[in-house]
């Protein structure tokens, strides 16, 4: 029996990730590794086919313990955490040292051709160490409208961001945990490749507010404001200024960059089709118009 561990598994990719490997069948055994225990207990209520371990990215202390006979890892970047030589050069290497073989990561589209992002740097270091691998590399989260994008948009029915023109593919996050279920499930066919996970639909944010005031009713508006003034208006919200720097060049950069490769890997390996934005935001009109409600 495959003993397969989850990290981030209360999060948008790792619930899906759970969910979905779940639905595939109980020949493997789940475990969730996470630092609230009961928190995700209750989280995963519904679902009685899962073991718990703590696991914390950010004690090392943890790591032994979560990784002793575990077939697979499924490894998920916090956004908060990118130091990679602080934080996940130890933690891979204590998977290694616990007989882990076989990595799962979840990557970002474009991690290849950038060597100063995070993802880049962990998917070297996989290799390097010697795991079997694969990476699993998302487009843009439609999910980043329901999640971070919200309050503006329930608010002032906005989103501002430094991204003007350019364009971002929108993938479902419910795609990504059900193609990256079948990619855990099946590693050995699939091993030793990166994937990019991609909706059918490349969009600027403009054509995007516009098709969300057509399907909610609601008039949604785009701005786009300069980098450095969205930046001290993240940390001025709030947002720590490693992740409000982030979010500034994940939005800033795609302005130089080529409009993003569209990919069929989800239907070949799902044999689905991705989810449309149109379909999207109807499943979450609701919460998009609605203000205090969670996804
Ligand atoms: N947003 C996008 O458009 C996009 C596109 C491509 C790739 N990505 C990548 O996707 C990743 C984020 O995935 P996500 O949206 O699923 O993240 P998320 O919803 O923020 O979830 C983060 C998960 O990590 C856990 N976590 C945080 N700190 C932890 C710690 N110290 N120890 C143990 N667990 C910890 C959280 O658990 P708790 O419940 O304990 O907080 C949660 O389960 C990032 O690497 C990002 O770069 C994002």
């Amino acid at each position: 029996m495959n003993r397969i561990l989850i990290t981030g598994a209360t999060g948008n990719i790792g619930t899906e990730v759970v969910h979905y490997l779940s639905e595939l069948g109980n020949e493997s055994e789940l475990i969730v590794a996470v630092r609230n225990v009961e928190r995700a207990k209750i989280k995963f209520s519904y679902l009685s086919n899962l073991s718990y371990r703590l696991f914390d990215f950010e004690k090392q202390d943890s790591f032994d313990a979560a990784f002793k006979d575990v077939d697979i890892l499924f490894l998920l970047r916090p956004p908060h955490i990118s130091e990679v030589d602080k934080y996940f050069q130890p933690l891979l290497q204590s998977g290694k040292n616990n007989g882990i073989k076989k990595v799962v990561f979840l990557s970002v589209q474009g991690a290849e051709k950038s060597k100063v992002i995070p993802h880049n740097k962990i998917e070297r270091l996989i290799k390097s160490i010697g795991f079997k691998y694969i990476f699993v590399r998302p487009s843009y989260f439609m999910q980043n409208l329901t999640t971070t994008l919200l309050p503006e948009l329930q608010k002032n029915q906005t989103i501002t961001l430094p991204s003007g023109q350019a364009k971002f593919n929108w993938i479902d996050v419910k795609n990504i945990g059900e193609v990256s279920a079948v990619l855990i499930k099946s590693f050995d066919k699939y091993q030793n490749k990166a994937y990019d996970i991609t909706g059918l639909e490349n969009k600027n944010f403009q054509e995007v507010t516009e098709l969300m005031s057509e399907i909610i009713g609601t008039k949604f508006n785009f701005k786009s404001i300069n980098p450095i003034s969205f930046y001290f208006k993240k940390k001025k919200s709030g947002v720590k200024s490693e992740f409000a720097f982030v979010m500034t060049m994940l939005h800033f950069l795609p302005r130089f960059q080529k409009e993003p490769d569209i990919s069929d890997n989800f239907d070949r390996i799902t044999g689905k089709k991705p989810t449309t934005l149109k379909a999207f935001i109807n499943r979450k009109k609701e919460v998009i118009k609605t203000p205090q409600l969670c996804i």
